[in-house]
Parts: structure tokens; sequence; C-alpha cells
């Protein structure tokens, strides 16, 4: 629970002794990727639209141990899925046709982390490096593993494997690559790739955030700063109200509805963008709602039929929400902060309806514990985690009543969550972006 202690050392020299066995090689020789989940407090669903969002890497994620394999050889293992999973970099990857690409692709819009397929962030790694023109001689051997009991959590878990892989085979071929390329690259894993018609939040947080601070990015001019509370700073004024994230698991590994998914929400805000565009003769204009100015929002919203207009509403909502939060945060007004992540929880369920009623339990529940300033559903909302910001003094008592109360409401799911070994909330703190540790 908490500390700035992930990866444990102890963590890391076990992963390297399996990869030292794998490989016949010792264990100094046998490089790690840190690569961290990530939390949206502010800026949920517009980044796909060009919007303004909020992230923090925590001290939780995927940890990759890796050599490079001396040849084109891939040979990966992974600490929660099952097989090895071989290949050549020098074969081509191509994406599958778009049937094939979105097979294991959830309705909800979110891979299915299973055995037949986790190898394809792998390929999909070596297709976005290699059809940007970069050359890949070695492949490496390794073992991924991810944070306990956090896959399809909603915290991002599939950006931070595509990212543990870039990193990994971008180190074993000596390429240097600035952050900024590792988001593209990123982007053409998840939405080429993969098939997933997603922004780009996860990548860029996980690749630019630093402990301590906000990550705040537009999405569609891709500027961003590292955003540092003044409550944060060094401490002068003797009064320093630290927090803490809490993240709550509500047993929900998969969408209950099937049909409602991140694909189609993409779709429908598209279609707002399209009629209001159109409604001021900007038909030449991409149809995504960043390219909308909020007059001709106000003046032309009555032209969307209902549904559209929530998914529209959404966006202007979130991201003035977002650049509330910004200097609400800068100011050290972390009540104000919290307030406006409850406010864009709000929206995602009322507006972008997205989450099913676990989720929402989960987030009524997180709202009324005590020391909790802000809560909403963590990623696309359809499953996995609800996330909060709470007072670090209250984070274990918030802790304590979110578990009783939503065994409460839903004993079967956390009766699930028990029996896997896993816990059901889970006080984290901010941490560092992703990272290659080698021998020391
Ligand atoms: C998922 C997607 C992101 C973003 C969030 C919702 O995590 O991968 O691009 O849209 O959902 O904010």
């Amino acid at each position: 629970m908490g500390g700035f202690s992930w990866p444990l050392e102890t963590e890391l020299d076990d992963l390297r002794k399996v990869v030292a066995a794998m490989a016949r090689r010792t264990t100094e020789e046998v490089r790690v990727v840190v690569s961290p989940y990530r939390i949206c407090p502010l800026g949920a669903h517009i980044d796909h639209q060009g919007g303004a969002v909020s992230a923090m890497t925590i001290n939780k994620g995927i940890l990759l141990a890796f050599v490079p394999s001396g040849n084109p050889e891939m040979v990966l293992r992974s600490a929660q899925f099952e097989g090895e999973v071989r290949f050549r970099v020098d074969e081509s990857h191509q994406p599958k046709k778009a049937g094939k690409a979105n097979e294991n692709i959830n309705a909800n819009g979110s891979e299915k982390l299973q055995e037949c397929c986790w190898g394809r962030y792998a390929r999909g790694a070596v297709y976005a490096l290699k059809s940007k023109g970069n050359i890949l001689n070695q492949g490496i051997i390794g073992l991924i593993s991810g944070s306990s009991g956090l896959d399809s959590s909603g915290l991002s878990s599939s950006a931070a494997v595509g990212v543990a892989y870039l990193l990994a085979l971008q180190n074993a071929n000596s390429i240097s690559v600035s952050p900024t390329e590792n988001i593209e690259y990123d982007r053409l894993i998840e939405n080429e790739y993969l098939g997933l018609n997603n922004g780009i939040l996860d990548q860029s947080a996980i690749l630019l955030s630093k402990q301590g601070c906000l990550t705040f990015m537009d999405c569609k001019t891709k500027e961003y700063k590292l955003v540092k509370s003044s409550n944060l700073k060094e401490n002068t004024s003797g009064v320093h109200k630290s927090y803490k994230i809490l993240l709550a698991c509500s047993g929900l590994k998969h969408a209950l509805t099937s049909g409602v998914g991140y694909n189609r929400r993409v779709a429908e805000c598209r279609e707002a963008a399209r009629v209001l565009l159109d409604a001021v003769g900007k038909h030449e204009l991409e149809a995504v709602l960043s390219n909308v100015e909020r007059e001709v929002y106000e003046a032309h919203k009555d032209k969307l039929d209902p549904l559209l207009a929530r998914r529209a509403e959404h966006y202007f909502s979130e991201n003035m929400r977002v650049m509330k939060g910004v200097e609400a945060w800068t100011s050290g007004r972390m009540d104000d902060f919290g307030k406006l992540i409850t406010a864009s929880g709000r929206s995602s369920i009322q507006n972008y309806e997205c989450g099913c009623k676990p989720l929402i339990e989960l987030y009524e529940v997180l709202v009324k514990a005590p020391g909790v300033l802000g809560a909403r559903f963590s990623g696309a909302g359809f499953r996995g985690c609800c996330i909060a910001l709470v007072d670090a003094d209250l984070a274990s008592e918030a802790a304590l009543f979110v578990k009783a109360e939503y065994n409460k409401l839903e004993p079967e799911l956390v009766g699930k969550i028990t029996q896997e070994g896993e816990a059901a909330v889970l006080i984290c703190e901010s941490g560092d972006g992703a990272r290659v540790i080698t021998a020391t």
C-alpha cells in the first residue's frame, strides 16, 4: 500500500532472475522497463476529440524485464498470462483487416488481455517502429508483469504495455526516441494495429508525468505542461494538506452491456461535430469537437438530436473543468479540484453515458467516503476501477468505508475480488513516468 516504493528492489530482482534463466545470461545483464499506470482526474473521453486533459502516473504499473536477444528473435513470457510468445522482428507485422483487428476488442472497446492475444502488443510495437522507418536487428527475451489485480482496471494497462515494449525495443536496438515520438508510436499500436479509436491521453501521461505533478495536455496541439500544486511545494506556511489516490475496484473486468462501446461514443462525438461544423459552413474541417468553437456550439446546439447533444455537452463542459481544475491545482485549492472531479464523473454518467450499475454505485459510495475530495470512473469507465483523491490523513478510513459500503451493494463482485486474492481498495501515490533501469 502506498509509498514511493514501486517498483520494489525485490520485485525487480525476481524478474531479473527469471529472465537471466530464460536467456542464460547474468542478472546484471537484465534491464527493466518501468511503465506506470495513469489516472485521469479531469479530461475523460475528450482526448479523441482533441480536448484538454489532465493526468498523473501512480506507483503501480507494468514491469518488463528483458535482455537484447542478440538476433531478431523475440521470446516473451507473462507473469499473468500463460504461454510463450515467439516471433521475429524482421518478419512483416501488419495490422489485421478491420474485422480481424477488432476480434479481440471488447464491446466496450478495450482489449481482452487473454493468453491468445497478449503478444499482440509486442507485435504492434514492432509494427509501429518499423512503419516509421526504424531498423530493428535485435529482438528481446523478456518477462512482462503487471501490478497484481489491476489488469483491465481502466488504468491504461494497454498503453503501459505498449510503451513498455516500445522502450525495450528502442533500448535493445540503440534507437533514441523523444517522448513525443513515442506518443505517436503508441498511437499507431492502439489505433492502427489494435483498431481502437482512442486518443493520446494514456501514453502521454505514462511518458510525460513526474511525481507530484499534474500533467496537463492539449490533445489538439500536443502542448503539455507539468503543474506543481502550491499545496505540495516546500511547506513554508506550516499548512500542508497532502492527498493520496484511492483505487476502488468494481470487480468487473469486462463490460456487462455488449453493444455499448468506446468506438461508438467516438463516432457519436464526431457526428455531433459534423452537424455543428456544417451549421456554420465549415464543411472542410475534420469532424472533431475541438474544431468547433464554444460559441458555435452554444448557438447551434439545438440542431443536435438529444443523444448527440449529450455527447457534445460532455465535451464542452469537461474541457472547461480541465481548465478550472488546472487553476485550482496550481493555487492549491484541492477541495475545488476534487469537486470538479466529482462533476466530471457525473457528466460521464449523464452525458457521456458510460459506466454500468456497479461502477455507478461505487462512484456514489466514494463520493460519500470520509476525506474524499472527488471521485470518478477511471479510464473508459465501462469496467474496472473508480479513482478518488483523498485527504492523506483519512485515506485508510475512506478505504475501509468504501469496501464495507460497496460490499453491501455488490457482495458477489467483492467476493470475487477477495477470492482472487486481490484488494478491493488500494491507496496509491503519484509516481514518475516510464523509464528503463539498466544494471547497477
Ligand atoms: C481510455 C482511452 C483514452 C481515453 C480514456 C477516457 O483509457 O484509451 O484514450 O479516451 O479511455 O478518458
